[in-house]
């Protein structure tokens, strides 16, 4: 049995290994880039989340480690303060990070010195509407018919949106198609600075520019227009399902789809 299940271990732990790496021996800035930037700034506008800067003059101290340590148990443990956020922030809830307690006080230091210098750290959504050639672009981008410039690997070597990839699209992600109902006007810093472990294992080197992310973007808010009511639930079901299913399909066609990656990963000569 072990010989069988071996490779696909070996894979899991791949995936997970990029979780594991922010948390030792790296500073406050590096992690904030990595685990919390695609959601939050300090001091440069709300994104997905709120905006951190003088996060200590409206929280308690314990509470932020707390909530930073471990969102989900205070989510689901009726907080008052979680419960309003959760709310004012359209139901996306606050991912856990496996951040440990120093770590967050690391962090909670590094938002309360930006916000005393007046620094910002992040950047602000670009806010133009999109256009047809946007979405154009980011659907080229999302098959991968268009080169990324980082040479990042595309869309669709792992996700799937309605109308594009179908069964031929990748199932190591989930399906793409409720993303914007999901993400809202902060999809295109989730793309641009993914904080989901796989994802940032692959793109945190070879990151998706400001611009190649708010196309893709508008092309995932193009195709996720039908009505949210049936998504809302269905949506959080398929991306359990698909993540799951993924990892474990992952042990069967992983290697080659990874090879596929890799090979994605060099630029093209
Ligand atoms: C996938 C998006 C996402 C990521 C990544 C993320 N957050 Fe959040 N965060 C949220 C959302 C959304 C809220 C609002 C509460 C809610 O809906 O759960 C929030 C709320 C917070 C709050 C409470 C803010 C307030 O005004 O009281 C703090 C503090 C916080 N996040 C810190 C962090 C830190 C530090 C990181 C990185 C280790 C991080 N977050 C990563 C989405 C995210
Ligand atoms: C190497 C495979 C891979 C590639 C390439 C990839 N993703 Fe992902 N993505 C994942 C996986 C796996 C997840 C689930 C969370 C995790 O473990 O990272 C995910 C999660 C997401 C999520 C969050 C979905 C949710 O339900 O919360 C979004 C949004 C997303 N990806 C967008 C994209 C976009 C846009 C691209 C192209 C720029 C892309 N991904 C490329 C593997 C990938």
């Amino acid at each position: 049995m072990f010989p069988r299940t071996a490779p696909r271990l070996i894979l899991l732990s791949a995936l997970l290994l990029p979780l594991a790496q922010p948390l030792a021996g790296q500073d406050a800035e590096t992690q904030f880039r990595k685990s919390c930037m695609s959601c939050h700034t300090i001091g440069a506008g709300k994104k997905v989340g709120p905006d951190l800067k003088d996060l200590g003059k409206r929280r308690p101290h314990d509470w932020s480690t707390k909530f930073i340590t471990g969102a989900a148990a205070m989510i689901d443990g009726g907080d008052p303060t979680a419960t309003t956020l959760l709310r004012e922030f359209n139901g996306v809830r606050m991912p856990d990070l496996g951040v440990t307690v120093p770590e967050a006080q690391a962090l909670l230091k590094l938002i309360d010195d930006y916000s005393a210098q007046g620094k910002a750290l992040g950047t602000a959504a670009i806010s133009r509407p999109a256009t047809p050639e946007d979405i154009r672009n980011g659907r080229l981008y999302f098959t991968g018919d268009r080169r990324f410039k980082s040479g990042a690997p595309s869309c669709m070597s792992c996700h799937r949106a309605q109308g594009v990839g179908g069964w031929g699209g990748g199932w190591l992600g989930p399906d793409l198609t409720g993303a914007t109902a999901k993400y809202g006007a902060g999809l295109a810093g989730v793309i641009e600075n993914p904080s989901f472990p796989t994802m940032q294992g692959v793109f945190a080197k070879t990151p998706a520019s400001p611009e190649e992310a708010f196309q893709v973007a508008s092309f995932l808010k193009s195709v996720g227009s039908q009505p949210p009511d049936q998504r809302d639930v269905v949506f959080p079901v398929l991306g359990v399902v698909g993540l799951v299913g993924g990892m474990l399909l992952g042990g069967h066609l992983g290697r080659k789809r990874l090879k596929g990656v890799r090979k994605n990963l060099k630029p093209r000569a």
